[in-house]
């Protein structure tokens, strides 16, 4: 495959970047070109950011995985579309050439029609990094069934909500899933989240740890008996189903800064052209190298950079089930070697967790494959983004800062790597396409150069978000109601002199951890579900590894035996309503919290107060009752 689109100097992306301001309609017809169509579309774009109605390529039919595997079966059929990496190094890895995962995702399209599953049915998919879960999510693209990915580390009740806020009928998991040196039961799990999910009909399991399950006659049913009914059926070939341009392809649920997740809603044709523009463009891949995603595929990260980016460019993606520290921190670095790693993509976090084991694990790893490294998630420090230019890049990698959003599809801004200038920490420059801009509180564009505000963007791209799930006032008033006319990314943002853009942080009440998006009001209503728990305030605080930690204050009413197994409980309640990524850091027991006459908790101060700060907390003289922030000050857990 070649890339008449890959944009290869720095001209280059000035005059794409040019061109697609001016004509964007014209920019991206010649892109979709590339692609394969069953019919063309009639109109590239209609829009208007007041509804919001975004549609691009519209009358055009397609379907996503004729992009990522019929098209490439001439030339690359017998090439390496997927390299599975398992937790345990010595299980021995997989390797799925196009050839065998087209065969696959259409034996399991067959299956999940065997089942009744129609195009524009809901499938949830809960399982670990195992490569039937590329295999599920294209089988469910191949029919037209909407997936709806729930990374594996998220409780039944989230679960659940997810299931009902989607009406899934069918879910597919795996028996367990191995992490490191655990055994996720996740099968058990969603069995406890089947409680309040009457839309559920089917549940498929796939073998994978062997861990014994429950299996409930006429729901559940075993992934390998029901492929082989369909090889008893004889020939597997199932025709892929034609989309339309702006049909769903699948859901994502994200955390927002109020109530329960929202479900992102991404279309056929232009998620598929985004993820693939930006594929191409940001990491400069080229035919027959290795690509390392290292994200988990329950996160946008990898649906857009194992998946679909890398697999409609017909390249080598690699998927790896475990942990970067196991069975020792060397683990990635000895992937890299194994498989002759061209590209490496991941997150500040893991970056720093593995500086933490100082060079040592590095050390003699043939790591010389290496051409792009890659981040994600959230900002990247000095320190970190040269530890891992020095010793992972050995200073010949660019290092491309990808930002981006769930609700963006792929990558917004962002270095090319190797063919636009970089700059430690800053994403630098937009992709052709993005019209960011940064305003102040009132909305007010703030102009030219060496400036910060707040991120939004003014034009449509074709991997942007069309609705939330179920209920489309919540996707205009969370991202276009702030400002009008305008997506409101919810990040701060700061433009150097050379008009380069530095992303600081959310400036909404959503957390960063670990690169994982956490509402302040989700782990606060999760906490306030334990029955002794009166009211609680949840606030981020700067975390070493994790970037942002999560502290919790919680007004509790009588310890059951004692504060520190309360904390406990406090904390396996939160555990069980979201999971374990949502678990505070710290929790503070407090008689009162900071309110102001209205009511309102004033989280300025509660924030100050997390981040360590002792004597300037701002003005507190709004506050009810100023004394109760002096008792907070004194028992703060540092
Ligand atoms: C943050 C992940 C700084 C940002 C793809 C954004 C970043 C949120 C970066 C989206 C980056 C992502 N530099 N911050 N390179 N990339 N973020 O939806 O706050 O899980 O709004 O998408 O992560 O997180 P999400």
């Amino acid at each position: 495959m070649h890339y008449p689109y890959q944009l290869k100097s720095f001209e280059a992306y000035q005059a794409a970047y040019e061109k697609s301001v001016q004509d964007p309609e014209t920019f991206w017809a010649e892109i979709a070109e590339h692609f394969l169509w069953k019919k063309k579309w009639d109109k590239v774009l209609e829009w208007n950011f007041k509804e919001p109605r975004v549609k691009w390529f519209q009358g055009g039919k397609l379907n996503i995985t004729e992009n990522c595997l019929d098209r490439h079966q001439a030339a690359l059929g017998d090439q390496p579309a997927l390299i599975w990496e398992p937790n345990d190094p010595e299980a021995g890895h997989r390797i799925l050439t196009y050839g065998e995962l087209l065969f696959k995702v259409m034996q399991f399209a067959n299956v999940l029609r065997n089942n009744g599953v129609k195009k524009g049915d809901r499938v949830c998919i809960y399982m670990g990094m195992i490569p039937e879960l590329a295999i599920a999510i294209l089988a469910c693209a191949r029919i037209g069934a909407i997936h709806s990915v729930i990374f594996a580390g998220f409780s039944a009740q989230s679960i659940a909500d997810r299931i009902q806020d989607a009406q899934a009928s069918m879910v597919i998991t795996s028996d367990g899933a191995y992490r490191g040196n655990k055994i996720i039961p996740l099968k058990a799990v969603v069995d406890d989240a089947m409680v309040g999910c009457p839309s559920v009909k089917n549940i498929i399991v796939y073998t994978h740890t062997r861990l014994p399950v429950s299996m409930i006659k006429g729901r559940d049913l075993w992934w390998e008996d029901e492929i082989r009914k369909v090889e008893k059926q004889g020939n597997p070939f199932l025709q892929a189903e034609e989309m339309d341009a702006e049909d769903l392809l699948f859901i994502l649920y994200t955390s927002g800064s109020t109530g329960k997740p929202k479900g992102v809603v991404h279309t056929c044709a232009g998620y598929m052209v985004w993820a693939n523009y930006s594929f191409v463009n940001v990491f400069q891949y080229q035919p027959g190298q290795v690509h390392f995603c290292t994200a988990d595929a329950g996160w946008i990260t990898g649906h857009s950079y194992i998946i679909y980016g890398p697999l409609s460019a017909g390249a080598t993606t690699l998927m790896f089930e475990g942990i970067p520290t196991y069975p020792d921190a060397g683990r990635f670095w000895e992937i890299i070697q194994k498989f002759g790693v061209d590209i490496l993509y991941t997150a500040p976090t893991a970056i720093r967790s593995l500086m933490g084991f100082g060079e040592g694990p590095v050390h003699g790893k043939k790591m010389d494959s290496l051409k792009v490294l890659g981040t994600v998630g959230e900002p990247i420090n000095s320190e970190a983004w040269h530890w891992y230019d020095q010793h992972i890049g050995k200073h010949q990698c660019p290092i491309v800062d990808t930002w981006w959003q769930t609700e963006t599809g792929g990558v917004m801004i962002s270095n090319l790597a190797g063919v636009t200038p970089s700059k430690p920490t800053y994403a630098t420059y937009p992709l052709p396409g993005v019209q960011p801009l940064l305003v102040d509180e009132h909305g007010r564009e703030i102009e030219g150069n060496g400036v910060s505000g707040n991120l939004c963007i003014r034009f449509p791209w074709p991997g942007m978000l069309r609705t939330t799930y179920g209920d489309h006032e919540r996707c205009r008033q969370a991202y276009f109601s702030t400002y009008a006319d305008l997506y409101f990314t919810g990040d701060g943002c700061l433009r150097d002199e050379e008009g380069m853009y530095r992303i600081t942080g959310r400036v909404d009440d959503v957390l960063n951890v670990s690169g994982h998006r956490i509402g302040t009001a989700e782990v606060e209503n999760a906490i306030n579900m334990h029955s002794g728990v009166v009211e609680s305030a949840v606030v981020g605080y700067p975390h070493d590894i994790k970037g942002q930690g999560i502290y919790a204050f919680v007004i509790f009413n009588g310890f059951h035996e004692n504060e520190s197994l309360t904390r406990q409980d406090v904390l396996q309640t939160v555990t069980r309503v979201i999971g374990a990524i949502a678990k505070p850091d710290k929790i503070q027991f407090v008689a009162g919290l900071p309110k102001t006459r209205s009511g309102k908790i004033m989280r300025r101060i509660l924030r100050k107060i997390a981040e360590g700060e002792t004597t300037n907390l701002g003005d507190t003289s709004t506050l009810l009752d100023p004394g109760v922030v002096e008792a907070i000050m004194e028992g703060r857990i540092s």
